[in-house]
């Protein structure tokens, strides 16, 4: 009991100290899991970083590289500057138009995946993206729903008919393309969100 009341003061300057480095008391309650789940945004964005280099297994200094064509019509295409464009919008706003970008590129890497599998070609590194895609859908739904903001419905992507593994591969250098601008671009606009709400972390 002495120790318990002991403490008291104590925590009565932690918490006095915490309201000096706090810039505004009129913050939600929910903003430190807000933050954590940021956190974990990145993370994941981190994994796929990685992960997006490999999609279509080639070294990176193969020629083919170099020939990736627009022939997904659906798959997202940004341009870098485009984090620009996503930091001037809300962040409920900016949080679902990641979240449609993530499910367009979970939809295009699960169709790689079946399409490699059915061409017997490797199709761990798609399966990999696939996990993260979607364990940073449900991080931005989870975000959006704490926000009690909805969650937008993606519509399903038209997808090509794969006629030989050359096509494939064509196409798996177009998702890995894509996908590597997605992560550069989702991972600074996730930072600028956090930043002024969580500090830097
Ligand atoms: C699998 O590949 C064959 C051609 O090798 C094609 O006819 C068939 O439609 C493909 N199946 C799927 C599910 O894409
Ligand atoms: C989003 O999260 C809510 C609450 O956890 C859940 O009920 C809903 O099914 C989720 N939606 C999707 C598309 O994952
Ligand atoms: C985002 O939140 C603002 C209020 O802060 C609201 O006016 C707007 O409709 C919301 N947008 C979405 C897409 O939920
Ligand atoms: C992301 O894009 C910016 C701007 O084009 C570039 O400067 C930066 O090196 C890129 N970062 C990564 C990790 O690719």
């Amino acid at each position: 009991m002495k120790l318990l009341h002991d403490s008291i003061p104590c925590l009565f300057h932690l918490l006095l100290l915490a309201e000096l480095f706090v810039p505004s008391s009129s913050r939600p309650v929910h903003t430190s899991s807000l933050c954590r789940m940021f956190g974990s945004m990145i993370h994941q964005v981190d994994k796929l970083t990685d992960i997006s280099k490999n999609l279509h297994e080639l070294s990176d200094n193969n020629e083919l590289l170099n020939s990736a064509d627009n022939k997904l019509p659906d798959l997202p295409h940004m341009q870098h500057s485009a984090a620009h464009f996503f930091n001037s919008l809300k962040m409920n706003e900016s949080l679902s138009e990641l979240y449609l970008l993530a499910q367009a590129f979970r939809l295009h890497v699960d169709w790689l995946k079946t399409e490699k599998d059915n061409f017997s070609l490797p199709s761990q590194s798609a399966e990999d993206a696939s996990t993260h895609l979607l364990q940073l859908s449900n991080l931005l739904n989870m975000s959006l729903h704490q926000m009690s903001a909805e969650t937008p419905q993606p519509p399903a992507p038209s997808l090509p008919v794969v006629s030989s593994a050359f096509d494939l591969l064509q196409f798996s250098i177009e998702i890995s393309e894509r996908l590597k601008v997605f992560c550069n671009w989702s991972k600074r606009v996730l930072r600028s969100l956090k930043l002024p709400r969580c500090g830097r972390q």
